[in-house]
């Protein structure tokens, strides 16, 4: 089904001389206006501190246009030309709010704007609250056309503080209004989780606790902070990747099948999953720091040497869990989550093991287990999955070996787009399915808040290893082991 048009809108970024806007939304907005996608008429309108002018900002946006899409650079400079507009929120009071308002409306009269406006809030986490009270203060909660808000991750530091942070929201904006945005569910791979669940009956009755032994879900990354030390320092690996991205993947892994295709059928069956795990408890919890090493025969510093990072840091750049969805599919099924930096290779991925048959004639238990049946679905870099099943060498002899069976999307359909992409123009038709609701987010803070408060002590693993040692054991405290791949 195609999706439905976008109206013609205002793009109002807030925090628009940031990496993000530049890096990722910018190249999102250009390359779905180049598919009209962001409709003819709609403008971007970047809002920031600095007090720059229009033909400024849209210098600075061609430059980093230029640099993100170098074999399209040629349209950069007028897709900014024609488009982009700067609005230095210089003083952020009811005034200054006020004034931005009277920007807007100006832009939208001299343009033949209705009044539609998205409001991208990409800052920090502090600046969420301020910025959803000065738009409220102002009016610009509800406008001639519609009005939508995205709001980045991190949404709270904990469960406290989202909900709070839902409070000011539901304050000034209908809960239906809000987008909150987690950059995994916009991968082609992690959409296709619902699919390849739900598309595919055979897949939907193998996975249970009948037949599935474990569920794993890795995301590995082999960078540093890269220079993001002041945020990484008050983040870490839970609030940076398990409460969002990780319990995201884990939430569509683990779902039902929702009652209909739409946004709250959807998100009410991922909260169902995160109200059923389990509490956690300080020995569910692998909490690791990299030490110097070498990643790819480059020698690199230890998280503590970096720069911007305190000598005593106890911020984990590493964390493995385990945990159980007391439902009456996956009880007892264990789920092992974990998520590094500074790992040998960049992967993210969700393996599911299969039960060994009730009664095998060609392997024993233990044989099977060398290498028993196991679904990868790959989510990066590698976007696909791959079947590993038993097969008989050919020959006189019963001999079993395992062989994989791969699915590569690049193989079929070339490169797939950036997850922004998609997440953008769904907002601009006003599809917050592949959004995060208030409940699931509280949720998602209340199933941490345990390790949150009490964080168990840190182990060291070299940058370049596979993390540390007791992950391992963490997983083999419950008679299990990571899958090798
Ligand atoms: C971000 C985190 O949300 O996701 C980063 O803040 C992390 O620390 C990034 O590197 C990973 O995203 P991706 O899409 O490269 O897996």
């Amino acid at each position: 089904m195609p999706a439905p048009a976008a109206e013609p809108h205002l793009f109002v970024v807030f925090g628009a001389t940031g990496d993000l806007m530049q890096r990722k939304l910018l190249p999102a907005l250009f390359h779905l206006r180049e598919q009209g996608l962001f409709p003819a008429g709609s403008l971007i309108l970047g809002v920031a501190r600095h007090p720059l002018d229009d033909a400024t900002f849209r210098t600075t946006s061609a430059q980093s246009l230029v640099s993100a899409v170098p074999d399209r650079a040629a349209g950069a400079p007028a897709f900014c030309a024609a488009t982009v507009f700067y609005y230095g929120l210089t003083a952020e009071t009811a005034d200054g709010y006020r004034a931005l308002r009277g920007r807007i409306e100006q832009l939208e009269t001299e343009h033949h704007l209705s009044g539609n406006r998205i409001f991208y809030l990409a800052l920090p986490l502090e600046a969420f609250g301020p910025t959803l009270e000065g738009l409220g203060g102002a009016g610009l909660n509800r406008g001639p056309g519609w009005t939508r808000v995205v709001i980045e991750k991190p949404f709270g530091r904990d469960l406290r503080s989202a909900e709070a942070l839902n409070r000011i929201a539901h304050q000034h904006f209908e809960e239906k209004q809000l987008y909150r945005i987690d950059h995994y569910l916009g991968k082609e791979t992690v959409q296709n989780l619902l699919v390849f669940r739900f598309a595919n009956a055979f897949v939907e009755s193998d996975w249970n606790r009948e037949r599935v032994e474990q569920v794993e879900i890795t995301v590995a990354e082999s960078l540093g902070v890269e220079g993001r030390a002041g945020y990484y320092e008050t983040s870490g690996a839970l609030r940076d990747m398990i409460q969002n991205h990780v319990t995201q993947v884990l939430a569509l892994v683990a779902m039902e099948p929702p009652a209909r295709r739409n946004e709250d059928d959807i998100r009410d069956e991922k909260v169902k999953v995160l109200r059923s795990a389990q509490a956690l408890g300080p020995d569910d919890v692998v909490r690791g720091q990299y030490t110097a090493g070498t990643i790819a025969g480059t020698p690199v510093p230890g998280y503590r040497e970096e720069p911007g990072v305190s000598s005593t840091s106890t911020t984990e750049t590493y964390l493995a869990l385990r945990l159980k969805i007391a439902n009456w599919r996956w009880q007892d099924v264990p789920f092992f989550l974990r998520t590094g930096k500074r790992l040998p290779e960049k992967s993210s991925r969700v393996v599911v093991t299969f039960k060994a048959p009730p009664v095998s004639f060609f392997q024993n238990e233990s044989e099977y287990r060398q290498s028993p049946d196991r679904l990868t679905i790959l989510i990066q870099p590698e976007e696909g999955f791959e079947i590993a099943f038993e097969i008989k060498v050919p020959g006189r002899e019963m001999r079993v070996q395992t062989h994989r069976m791969k699915f590569h999307y690049a193989d079929v359909f070339g490169p797939l787009p950036d997850g922004y992409e998609m997440l953008v123009q769904d907002v601009m038709i006003g599809d917050a399915s592949l959004f995060v609701r208030a409940d699931e987010v509280e949720e998602s803070w209340r199933l941490y808040a345990p390790i949150l408060e009490h964080p168990t002590p840190l182990v060291f693993y070299a940058a370049g290893s596979d993390g540390p040692e007791s992950a391992q054991k963490l997983v083999e405290g419950w008679g299990h082991r990571w899958s090798a791949d």
